[in-house]
């Protein structure tokens, strides 16, 4: 009888701690107003307008997009991923010498404890698109190669930063990046863009699945 008291007490408390501690991550990211600069609910914006107007990056498929761990330690102190800000455009300037040059790209605004940063990114962890292809497994990979096709037959760091070897400056670095993002939403990201954000000036490319997987192994290595 006690047995079953305690078992049954377990499983109330599994019940009622799992649920409370995901809204407990919702409830902070009402608190701290994320929702001013990201949306956190779909669908995305379909006019270049609403894209150029976009303060921060999309949240509501987070899930699907990042890796847990990097999340709790960005959201505790967020570092620059975009170097001209979230849309280039609004935050290059050209000087009196007609050099382009960045004007103080914002930062992410997110200054959570370890703990709520957890619990934050428990939530975060939950916005996911359920029609993404999940199982993309890492594996060798001739890095020679990759670096080949991201550089010279695809144009991937006139908008992109390569570590080491630099690049564009008006996306998201690729330094880090294979600590930052789930290789699955990679592999989907690059194969239509437009899925997750239907209006984003990077284009799809028909790539076979080899070129699929050289691209995103080389990506995923970069941590
Ligand atoms: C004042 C506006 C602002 C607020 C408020 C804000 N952020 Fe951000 N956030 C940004 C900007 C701008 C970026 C892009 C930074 C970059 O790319 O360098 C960003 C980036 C991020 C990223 C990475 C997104 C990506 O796709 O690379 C995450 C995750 C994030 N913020 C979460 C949060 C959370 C959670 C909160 C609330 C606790 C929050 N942010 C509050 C402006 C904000
Ligand atoms: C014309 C500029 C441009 C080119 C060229 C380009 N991209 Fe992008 N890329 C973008 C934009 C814009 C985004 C989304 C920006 C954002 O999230 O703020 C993006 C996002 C990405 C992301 C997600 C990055 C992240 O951190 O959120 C990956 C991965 C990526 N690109 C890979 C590639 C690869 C691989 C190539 C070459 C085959 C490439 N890109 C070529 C513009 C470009």
């Amino acid at each position: 009888m006690k047995k079953f008291a305690f078992a049954f007490g377990l499983a109330v408390m599994a019940m009622f701690t799992a649920p409370a501690w995901a809204a407990d991550g919702k409830a902070l990211v009402e608190a701290n107003k994320c929702g001013s600069c990201h949306k956190l609910q779909g669908p995305a914006v379909t006019t270049i307008a609403e894209v150029l107007k976009r303060k921060a990056p999309d949240l509501f498929y987070a899930g699907s997009k990042f890796n847990k761990d990097w999340l709790v330690g960005f959201l505790q102190s967020p570092t620059v991923i975009r170097p001209a800000g979230t849309v280039y455009a609004n935050n290059i300037k050209t000087d009196a010498s007609q050099q382009d040059v960045i004007v103080t790209p914002p930062k992410c605004a997110s200054k959570l404890s370890a703990g709520d940063a957890g619990a934050v990114a428990d939530y975060l962890m939950t916005l996911k698109d359920a029609s993404m292809k999940t199982g993309f497994k890492t594996g060798k990979f001739s890095k020679a190669r990759a670096r080949m096709l991201l550089t010279k037959k695809q144009p991937c760091n006139a908008c992109h930063t390569l570590p080491k070897r630099g690049g564009g400056v008006s996306c998201p670095t690729f330094e880090g990046i294979g600590a930052r993002l789930n290789p699955d939403w990679m592999y989907s990201f690059i194969q239509n863009p437009q899925h997750w954000d239907p209006k984003i000036w990077m284009a799809s490319g028909d790539y076979d699945e080899k070129t699929m997987k050289l691209m995103v192994n080389y990506l995923a290595s970069f941590k």
